[in-house]
């Protein structure tokens, strides 16, 4: 099922936008000119993702630092951080709480006009 979650004119490059929608929050980010769409959720506690900064085609998650490639939902890194400050390898394990890295969720996306469709299952 396709839905539109947004007009494709105000996601701009260099700021995330979160739409809700229904149970979920998808997170809409613009770059190389291309929009993705992912769960506003991280899967390492499930904190949201929109304040990360978007690098090269990957977001970091402001709370642990993990990362994932915004196209993909790929994990380039996984916790090694707190809110932005370098922390040592033994504290950033413990930060894990034991979770093995994960992808985090993409939806296709579709550019219909200035409409964006995202596809939800
Ligand atoms: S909630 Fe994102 S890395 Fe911990």
């Amino acid at each position: 099922m396709k839905v539109k979650v947004a007009q494709a004119s105000t996601i701009v490059e260099g700021k995330n936008s979160c739409v809700k929608l229904q149970d979920r929050k998808i997170l809409l980010i613009r770059h190389k000119g291309k929009i993705h769409a992912l769960e506003n959720r991280c899967p390492h506690v499930g904190l949201p993702l929109e304040k990360g900064k978007v690098e090269d085609g990957v977001i970091t998650c402001p709370w642990h630092g993990s990362s994932f490639d915004v196209a993909t939902g790929a994990n380039k890194d996984w916790v090694n951080s707190l809110l932005g400050m370098s922390v040592p390898k033994w504290t950033a394990k413990m930060i894990t709480l034991g979770k093995s890295p994960q992808p985090v969720r993409t939806y296709a996306v579709e550019i219909q006009g200035d409409d964006v469709m995202v596809e939800l299952d």
